[in-house]
């Protein structure tokens, strides 16, 4: 029987985002903007929803997801919890599994999603996904960027803020034609966020800046509040995409599109996926509409979606699986804005997770949606399964 370590980082189950102010559900039930002013062109910069809602953990794993996991590996083999806390690599060292399945978003720190696959490397043990180096990298977001720009893949132009005395340099890179690194001047409007966050922890609406005053407070204030750089993009007006990448080399291919519908937002919202969007507006007793998948759009736009996107999984080192999202800019073309090599897997429909929704597009139920990504990570390093769904799933392969 194959041993599959099972890492991960659970999430606290209370709360698991709590208000600050007093509020004491753990997903508050925040009523979305109704005025039909847009709030978000009146709002001022400050950061109001981010600086009320404790979001530290947001991109830990519930016991939930966790649980649907365990269940989809035990068909390939015997499943060994071992939580991603302080003791993981004395655990690891002990238990000796034959594989690594992988979902750790790590303790902390800006490298802490390779943590798990460093310690992994480090005893020689087989992993899944991504290896430290595409981890760290793309959770690095302006670092992802220049990796994109250098080869040609299409991202937004950008500047890193690193500190408040840097701030006033970003004014003069939006007013100046060209700076001395010979990249052109960002075009207004701006959109602002921490460098190396996911799931869209300090993105919320008044990261979109129409002035160069309202980027300089936003980005003052997402330097403090996340104690880390602050990324300064041009905003990508079009229509946003995500896209589930799943195999390696050759093999790479992407599932059935997922497109934003952000007519789903309250009225006024501004049209980005943030903190709002998924965290306070989504909730599973009234799911937001905001996805549809497939996405509905014509098969030019579809083969320059997939294009982009499987250049930015071979350029990233990208291994087993990953969302990717994209935007379109204002000529239409399709702009990578991030990619994720530890895609948000969570198990319930109604939840509206974006890779098992586009699994669930092209026929695969979450448990061959994990079982594919262990299947693939498995291939490439030459361990085999075992377990009943070892042999469907070897089978479903030679089939294509
Ligand atoms: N340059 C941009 N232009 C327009 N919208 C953006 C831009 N960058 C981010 N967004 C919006 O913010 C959302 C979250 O940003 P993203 O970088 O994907 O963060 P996260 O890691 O939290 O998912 C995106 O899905 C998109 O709607
Ligand atoms: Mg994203």
């Amino acid at each position: 029987m194959t041993r599959i370590g099972f890492a991960y980082n659970q999430k606290p189950e209370l709360p698991a985002l709590r208000l600050e102010d007093g509020a004491e559900d753990a997903r508050p039930d925040e009523e979305p903007p109704s005025s039909s002013e847009p709030e978000w062109a009146s709002a001022p910069a400050g950061g109001v929803a981010a600086a009320s809602v404790d979001d530290e953990f947001a991109e830990w794993d519930s016991a939930e997801t966790i649980n649907a996991v365990e269940h989809a590996l035990s068909a390939l083999g015997e499943v060994l919890r071992l939580e991603a806390n302080a003791d993981f690599p004395e655990r690891l060292r002990a238990t000796q599994p034959d594989i690594v399945y992988n979902i750790a978003e790590g303790m902390g720190g800006v490298n802490r999603e390779a943590h798990v696959p460093a310690i992994c490397e480090f005893y020689g043990i087989p992993y899944s996904g991504s290896d430290p180096f595409s981890l760290s990298l793309c959770l690095d977001k302006a670092r992802t960027k220049e990796y994109l720009a250098y080869h040609g893949v299409p991202t937004a132009p950008f500047a890193l803020i690193r500190n408040a005395a840097e701030i006033p340099a970003m004014l003069d890179r939006l007013t100046t034609r060209r700076t001395k690194s010979g990249s052109t001047r960002l075009r207004l409007p701006l959109f602002v966020k921490p460098v190396h966050e996911g799931s869209s922890k300090g993105i919320t609406e008044d990261n979109y800046c129409r002035t160069v005053a309202e980027a300089q407070t936003q980005t003052a204030f997402l330097l403090e509040r996340y104690a880390q750089p602050v990324l300064v993009e041009e905003y990508l007006p079009g229509r946003e995409f995500t896209c589930a990448v799943m195999g390696n080399g050759d093999g790479a291919h992407v599932l059935p599109i997922v497109g934003m519908n952000f007519e789903a937002l309250p009225p006024g919202a501004l049209p980005v996926y943030g903190f709002e969007a998924k965290w306070l507006w989504d909730d599973p007793s009234h799911p937001l509409e905001i996805f549809e998948c497939p996405a509905r759009i014509d098969e030019a736009l579809r083969s320059r979606i997939e294009e982009v996107v499987l250049s930015a999984y071979q350029v990233l080192g990208c291994r087993d699986w990953s969302r990717i999202d994209v935007r379109l800019d204002a000529a239409g073309v399709p702009n990578v804005v991030e990619v994720n090599p530890l895609p948000g897997i969570l198990p319930r429909p109604e939840d509206n997770s974006c890779f098992p929704k586009a699994a669930r597009a092209a026929g695969l139920s979450y448990d061959e949606l994990i079982q594919r990504s262990l299947r693939f990570a498995a291939e490439r390093q030459g361990v085999a399964l075992s377990g009943k769904a070892a042999r469907r799933v070897r089978r479903a392969a030679a089939l294509g």
